[in-house]
């Protein structure tokens, strides 16, 4: 048999640049467009004015009077981001315009026959994802100076206002934090391959501390988002129509397909950052999580539902450190593993500030409360994860 180290050396080492994967964004498209050619004028004309077009109820009405375009003017891979981002947006103010009570089950065919070119050629769902709402969907007011919140707005927006913004923009801060971790998760990685034990240690020190720093972004939400904002208004546009009661038989697409259509709407467990630190650490999940995150995948890029494939491909870790018998490195392993399971912790206890508590509070001043928060989302999650 050949030693350990000659058949490791046949893995190609791992990369960022071969997923696409930004350097200095990480899994947020750089830079994202925030102009199309001018031929998509009139999907821009609304997908600018959205918040005011259902707050007024004229979203679909103005939608229905929109041409047909064809997609063959969208040249470049941001463009293409970009058009997707501008169909997702439009189709959820479409279908939940007037609430859960009464959402629209037929996307018109100028609407659903562009939206679905699109989302074929970019290898992503046609309905709203992580990848519009967060990695397409962020602007810096001034490109000098640095990312944080101030200094950062949406391209698109919802109802919600403030909130919607600051849900948006921490989760676009939260990318961001990620990206030493990302990084150093390829270091260790290649530090498997080509054995080196202190590049490894080193990267698993860099990995805890990204971890934990992610933890402190997510912390963000708390300053930005009124609970009661989200669960009432802003949660059911990025519903999707997936087990969901409100729309059971989900979507039909006009032109693309007699049958209607399934997908989940848009949730934070469709960031690649959380299933690639998985991977690499060796966590398992229950089966039912296991299930749910698998399918969140299907959400994904390709490029980065690749890369966590990659991660699973290449030498286990865990097995690395044990037979390794180096106590510094199981320590730095355990440290990554127990900040993954407070990032987990602290973010139930957002989840519950923001859907349970808020559930709750709402259920309180229903009567009053016109439209009135999404009845048929309660118990689930905008992915649908019974949470
Ligand atoms: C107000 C803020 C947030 C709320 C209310 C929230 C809520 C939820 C809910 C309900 C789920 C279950 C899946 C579903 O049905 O969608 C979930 C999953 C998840 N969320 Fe969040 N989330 C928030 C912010 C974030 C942020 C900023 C991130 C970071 C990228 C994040 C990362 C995840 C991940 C990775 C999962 C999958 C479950 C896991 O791997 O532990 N969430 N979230």
């Amino acid at each position: 048999m050949e030693p350990q180290s000659q058949n490791l050396k046949t893995i190609p080492l791992l990369s960022l640049g071969r997923f696409h994967i930004s350097e200095e964004y990480g899994f947020l498209l750089p830079n994202p467009l925030k102009e199309l050619p001018d031929h998509y004028r009139p999907w821009m004309e609304i997908a600018n004015k959205l918040p005011h077009l259902i707050e007024s109820h004229q979203l679909q009405a103005q939608v229905d009077k929109m041409p047909l375009l064809t997609c063959q003017f969208l040249q470049s891979y941001r463009e293409q981001r970009l058009a997707h981002l501008v169909l997702s947006f439009i189709t959820m103010g479409y279908v939940w315009q007037k609430g859960e009570t009464q959402p629209k089950e037929v996307l018109p065919r100028n609407l659903a026959l562009p939206f679905v070119e699109v989302s074929r050629n970019l290898g992503i769902p046609p309905i709203l994802v992580h990848a519009d709402l967060v990695l397409t969907n962020w602007t810096t007011r001034d490109p000098e100076r640095p990312l944080e919140i101030r200094n950062l707005d949406v391209i698109f927006s919802f109802p919600g206002e403030e909130s919607l913004r600051g849900f948006i923009l921490v989760t676009v801060l939260v990318e961001k934090a990620a990206v030493p971790g990302i990084k150093a998760l390829v270091q260790a990685v290649n530090a498997i391959l080509q054995p080196s034990q202190n590049s490894l240690l080193q990267a698993l020190q860099r990995l805890r501390l990204c971890i934990q720093d992610i933890t402190r972004t997510l912390g963000q939400m708390h300053d930005y988002v009124d609970p009661d904002i989200f669960y009432a208004v802003i949660r059911i546009f990025l519903s999707g129509w997936k087990d969901n009661p409100a729309m059971p038989v989900g979507l039909i697409y006009e032109g693309v397909s007699p049958e209607p259509l399934k997908y989940s709407g848009g949730s934070a467990a469709q960031s690649t950052v959380l299933h690639a630190f998985d991977e690499f650490l060796g966590i398992c999940h229950s089966k039912e999580s296991a299930d749910f995150l698998h399918r969140m995948r299907e959400y994904m890029p390709p490029s980065h539902k690749a890369f966590i494939e990659e991660i699973h491909s290449t030498p286990s870790l865990r097995d690395h450190i044990l037979s390794s018998g180096n106590g510094q490195l199981l320590t730095a392993y355990n440290q990554c593993v127990e900040a993954l399971a407070e990032l987990r912790s602290y973010h139930i206890t957002v989840v519950t500030k923001y859907l349970i508590t808020a559930a709750t509070k709402a259920k309180g001043r229903r009567p009053n409360y016109v439209p009135g928060p999404p009845l048929a989302l309660e118990e689930r999650g905008t992915g649908r994860s019974t949470f």
